[in-house]
């Protein structure tokens, strides 16, 4: 990511016209065929930003910032792989990921294009085996269960697509049923281990690093049931019944699993772009195969439109920009993921480490301190609950928010649904609630109208959002989705000159967790030089109870 924050002459002009902007009440009620011009298609994909507080001018001066930071540029690199993620000197290649088969590979990606096929070969293979029950555990009963060990990018992506998805499930001899465990406390493995059959469950461990503490503490215990359980060692589980996913194939050889059990991922995936990778073999074997490829599909044509599509009508590009408009500019410090579709809950968490783990930075990629805001905190639920929980701050509370709210305009839930009239009469209130929240947070009281001023009840507006309208929920538009969002983080980091791949902000605690680990364990002592805080907390955990 270049930094040559001299060469950004949109800047200064845009921080005017921040100051000048009129509220959204007054735009969206003086510029007929607004809505028109502010909404770009791609695919099954429509970007509404007409709830932006944009005009003309804005927009281009935005666009001409994506010029003057060679976002052009800055995306070639990237599907070329050069060295994008320049503190690891790496590139980033997640869109090798899903480069189809029989495409030639850009020139640069040719290996990771190779590589990741040869992966989704594998992953095929054992798909299959256990689809059609010839994957036999220790005692030689076929599994039937996954459980799914991993934490951010190794949880939270396969989560998401597993849940979105469950109606395009492709009919298998033998069913899979996926399970996600997450938690460093164990909690989650508790009920599962009280349902499943140990001897029909296959353990995944999906670890781009091999060395989480959460993942590998979680592993143990789920082979620790497993073994105890079947009263057969853990070596012979760990080679029957386990999965390992990893950038680590050394660290997974050291943990005994075998070779043939081993799916990998390359160094240049980021745990927070690899939902495309082998990462999701949980997803491929409880949806089919097929499934995950049209995932994969959607992500590649969104691929294509990033790369191909003129900056003004590039929904990533214009994504990124307007997120830095609202961040940077308007100085709108949190942003809302509000789907309307319960089968999308898990995106808000997703999004959430996609876009704060890559650009929650304040120095650029040559660790200069930047002298504006960046990344907002990322939040967000299903929008039909969050309208029971947290809107009435939107509405009348005294903080401004930019939210993206996610629509589809068919309610299909698989590839064979037949819609009874209920379903389409739900989808239909789920739409009406959408536009209703998306009306009242922009425009507020100039929604509700009244001429008689004692009436007006004090909605705020002028809370900026993109509407995302999906043909539907399919695999398909899924992946384009995803994509989106991670090209659009991709602009914001080179309108911002950060480098969104590396994550160093998370690591320090890590090593902190591990000396209190020590200090919590049985016969341990407070280390030296803590804070007085620290070493008192540490002194009531210690302590049998609170009393
Ligand atoms: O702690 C942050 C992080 O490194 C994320 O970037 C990553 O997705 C997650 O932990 C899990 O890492 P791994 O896949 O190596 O277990």
């Amino acid at each position: 990511m270049s930094s040559q924050a001299q060469h950004w002459p949109a800047k200064a002009a845009l921080k005017r016209a921040a100051q000048a902007i009129p509220a959204l009440s007054t735009l969206l009620t003086n510029d007929p065929g607004r809505h028109a011009k502010y909404q770009r298609a791609s695919g099954g994909l429509l970007l509404d930003f007409s709830r932006q507080r944009i005009n003309d001018d804005v927009l281009s001066l935005l666009t001409q910032c994506a010029v003057e930071r060679c976002v052009p540029a800055q995306r070639e690199a990237l599907v070329t792989g050069a060295p994008v993620n320049c503190s690891e000197q790496r590139p980033a290649l997640h869109t090798a990921l899903r480069w189809p088969v029989d495409k030639a590979p850009l020139s640069g990606t040719e290996s990771a294009c190779r590589f990741a096929h040869q992966q989704q070969a594998r992953m095929a293979q054992l798909v299959t085996a256990l689809q059609h029950g010839e994957w036999l555990g220790a005692t030689g009963k076929p599994i039937t269960d996954i459980i799914h060990i991993g934490v951010g990018g190794s949880d939270l992506g396969p989560r998401l697509v597993s849940e979105a998805l469950q109606g395009f499930a492709t009919p298998q001899a033998n069913p899979i049923k996926a399970h996600f465990v997450s938690t460093i406390d164990g909690t989650q493995l508790g009920p599962l281990t009280a349902q499943l059959d140990p001897a029909s469950t296959l353990v995944v461990i999906a670890s781009k690093s091999f060395a989480t503490a959460d993942t590998l503490a979680n592993a143990r215990s789920a082979l620790g049931w497993i073994s105890t359980q079947l009263n057969i060692p853990e070596r012979e589980i760990i080679a029957a019944q386990v999965v390992g996913v990893s950038a680590r194939p050394d660290r997974m050889i050291e943990c005994g699993i075998p070779t043939a059990h081993q799916l990998l991922l390359g160094d240049c995936v980021g745990g927070r772009f690899s939902v495309w990778s082998p990462i999701s073999l949980v997803v491929a074997a409880q949806l089919g195969m097929p499934v995950f490829q049209r995932l994969l599909q959607g992500a590649h044509q969104m691929d294509c439109h990033f790369l191909n599509a003129p900056l003004a009508d590039n929904l990533p590009v214009l994504a990124g920009l307007l997120a830095v408009w609202n961040a940077q500019y308007l100085g709108i410090p949190t942003h809302a993921a509000l789907p309307y579709d319960g089968r999308l809950a898990c995106l808000p968490a997703y999004l959430q480490q996609l876009e704060m783990e890559s650009n929650g930075k304040t120095q650029d990629a040559h660790k200069t301190p930047l002298d504006h805001a960046t990344c907002p905190i990322v939040w967000g639920d299903v929008g039909s609950n969050g309208q029971h929980a947290f809107y009435q701050l939107l509405h009348q509370g005294s903080h401004t928010v930019s939210a993206d709210l996610m629509v589809a305009v068919a309610p299909q839930r698989g590839d064979t649904d037949s819609l009874t009239p209920q379903t389409q009469e739900q989808h239909q209130l789920t739409q009406a609630h959408c536009l209703a929240q998306a009306r009242l947070l922009t425009l507020g009281d100039a929604a509700v109208g009244s001429s008689d001023a004692s009436k007006v009840p004090g909605y705020r507006g002028n809370q900026p959002c993109n509407l995302l309208v999906l043909d539907a929920l399919t695999p398909e538009i899924l992946g384009q989705l995803l994509a989106l969002y991670e090209h659009k983080v991709f602009v914001k980091a080179a309108l911002w000159g950060l480098n969104p791949f590396d994550q160093p902000g998370v690591e320090f605690g890590k090593t902190l967790a591990t000396e209190y680990f020590q200090a919590l364990a049985p016969g341990g002592n407070t280390p030296p030089g803590l804070d007085e805080c620290t070493a008192g907390t540490l002194e009531t955990l210690r302590s049998p109870n609170l009393h």
